[in-house]
């Protein structure tokens, strides 16, 4: 069965909107893992619009599981990880302006700097992700650039208005893990994934871990944590047990 890491960064948000000291997603990654999840990822931007440095500290020390760290390759923030030591740390693109991550990171057109920065990672044991879009020049500039991991970004298959515009993503994400496999990449996949459009992928054979994030909050603040963490490992677990491509 693919692994479930769950993204705490919007109970950080909602936090954020008052500079209050509640909701904690320290707390919300505690009951995501007593709910059985795999993972915990947090984004610590550049603007710290919601994730703070504590939070991560404070997550190195409690999550159980594994953390996983979404970073841009800036060196403010490497430093921040080389000191704190996730398990994972996940290289994404950063931009002031945008709502969410747009796209995946351009890295066949950074090669040198990326390399420079998984190296530096690497030095303190962590294992490096590369969140990219499904394109067969990033996955192989990825595997120069020395990462372990790949993930795919699924923002224009979940973000698809028709049918046809989402085969044609889902095509090039299962050709994309093929790809990767080929290469000795491991994959895991994410952004924009929800209650209904994940069963599609977990069918694909190769994800190893979905990284999802607005989905499960926006259903936790109705439902709770624990719950809307259970119901989308239940996804998980009954498409795995389909089998698929
Ligand atoms: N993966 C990456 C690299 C991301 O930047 C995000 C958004 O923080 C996610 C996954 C999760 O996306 P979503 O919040 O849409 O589930």
């Amino acid at each position: 069965m693919a692994r479930l890491a769950v993204n705490v960064d919007h109970i950080a948000t909602v936090r954020q909107a008052r500079l209050a000291a509640e909701p904690d997603p320290v707390i919300a990654a505690a009951l995501a893992e007593l709910a059985g999840c795999h993972g915990i990822i947090v984004h610590l931007r550049e603007d710290r619009r919601h994730i703070q440095d504590r939070d991560v500290a404070l997550l190195r020390e409690t999550v159980k599981t594994r953390l996983n760290l979404e970073m841009a390759a800036i060196p403010e923030i490497v430093k921040i990880a080389l000191a704190i030591k996730p398990d994972m740390a996940c290289l994404v693109p950063e931009k002031r302006r945008e709502l969410t991550t747009e796209g995946g990171l351009n890295v066949a057109g950074q090669k040198k700097s990326i390399r420079a920065t998984v190296r530096e990672l690497h030095k303190k044991g962590i294992v490096v992700s590369l969140f990219i879009d499904p394109d067969a020049k990033q996955i192989s500039a990825a595997k120069e650039c020395g990462a372990e991991f790949i993930e795919l970004h699924t923002g224009i298959y979940s973000n698809a208005r028709t049918e046809k515009e989402q085969d044609r993503e889902f095509d090039r994400i299962c050709g994309a893990v093929e790809t990767a496999a080929a290469l000795g990449l491991k994959v895991n996949a994410g952004h924009g994934l929800d209650y209904r459009n994940i069963s599609r992928l977990v069918a694909i054979r190769g994800i190893e871990e979905f990284s999802i994030g607005h989905s499960i909050i926006a259903r936790a603040v109705l439902v709770g944590m624990e719950r809307a963490v259970r119901e989308m490992l239940e996804l998980i677990q009954q498409g795995s047990h389909r089998g698929g491509r």
